[in-house]
C-alpha cells in the first residue's frame, strides 16, 4: 500500500488507501484543511487532495522522481495556510521543513499548524529576499517553490544557489497565468524550461498537472555543474 511510482520505486511515507493518496498523519485525530482521516491498521491517515496539493497532482500525474526522505531538511516556498507542508512533515518524521510565507493571514493559520508539528518552522519572510533570511536555516537536501508570481523561476534559482545542497534537488510549481495571461502555457513552460538550464539548472522530471491544476507544469531540477 506504499505508493509507486510510474518508474515502480515505491515511495516511503506516501500511501495509497482505496485508491486514494495518503500520509500517515503525525498529528493524529487533527485535520489541516478538512482532509478526510483513515484508520488503518492501528495508524490513522490523512487523505492527501490533488485538487488541493500541486505537490499530490504531480505524484498522481506520473512524476518519476520524489526527492524526499524521512530525514530530509527542506525548504518550502509559499508555504501559505499548511496544506502540503502538512503532508511533508507526515512524510519526514525524522527531517524538517523550512516554511516561508509573507502574507501575515496565511501565516496565522500556518502558525495554528507549526505549533502541533515540531519539525515545521515558520517563517515570515519574502521568498525575493533570500539573504534576509540565510541566518535562520541551513542547507537543505530538497526545495519546493509554489509561489505564483510573474518571477517565480527567478525567485526559485536564488534560493536554489542559496540553500541548496549540491546534491540536492528542486521542485518549482509554475504557473503560467502568473507570468503572462495572453500567452500559451505550453509557450511560458518552455521559456522558464530555458531560463532554467541558461542559468546553470538541469530539468531531470516533468509533469503538467491537469486536471488537477489548470496551466501548471511541476519542474523537478538540480544544479548542471
Ligand atoms: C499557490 S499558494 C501556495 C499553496 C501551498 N503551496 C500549498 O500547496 O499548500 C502561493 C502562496 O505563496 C505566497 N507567496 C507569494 N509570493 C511570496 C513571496 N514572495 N514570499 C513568500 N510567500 C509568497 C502567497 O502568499 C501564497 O500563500
Amino acid at each position: 500500500m506504499e505508493f509507486e511510482l510510474e518508474s515502480g520505486n515505491k515511495i516511503s511515507g506516501v500511501y495509497e488507501l482505496d485508491g486514494h493518496l495518503a500520509t500517515c498523519n503525525l498529528n493524529p485525530q487533527v485535520r489541516v484543511y478538512g482532509e478526510k482521516l483513515v484508520d488503518y491498521e492501528d495508524k490513522e491517515y490523512r487523505l492527501w487532495d490533488p485538487r488541493r496539493s500541486k505537490l499530490a497532482a504531480a505524484l498522481l500525474k506520473g512524476l518519476g522522481t520524489f526527492p524526499v526522505k524521512n530525514d530530509s531538511r527542506i525548504l518550502y516556498l509559499g508555504a501559505s495556510a499548511g496544506t502540503t507542508p502538512s503532508h511533508i512533515s507526515d512524510i519526514i518524521t525524522q527531517g524538517v521543513i523550512y516554511c516561508v510565507e509573507f502574507a501575515p493571514r496565511m501565516m496565522r493559520e500556518l502558525l495554528t499548524v507549526c505549533r502541533a508539528r515540531e519539525n515545521m518552522i515558520p517563517l515570515l519572510e519574502d521568498a525575493h529576499k533570500p539573504a534576509n533570511y540565510q541566518g535562520l536555516l541551513e542547507k537543505v537536501d530538497f526545495l519546493y517553490s509554489d509561489v505564483a508570481q510573474p518571477n517565480q523561476t527567478e525567485i526559485f534559482m536564488d534560493n536554489m544557489r542559496l540553500f541548496l545542497r549540491e546534491e540536492g534537488q528542486g521542485m518549482i510549481m509554475i504557473k503560467a497565468r502568473s507570468i503572462d495571461v495572453t500567452r500559451k502555457p505550453k509557450q511560458i513552460f518552455r521559456e522558464e524550461a530555458s531560463f532554467l538550464k541558461e542559468h546553470g539548472f538541469r530539468i531531470v522530471d516533468k509533469v503538467d498537472l491537469d486536471p488537477y491544476e489548470k496551466d501548471h507544469r511541476c519542474l523537478v531540477c538540480e544544479f548542471a555543474f
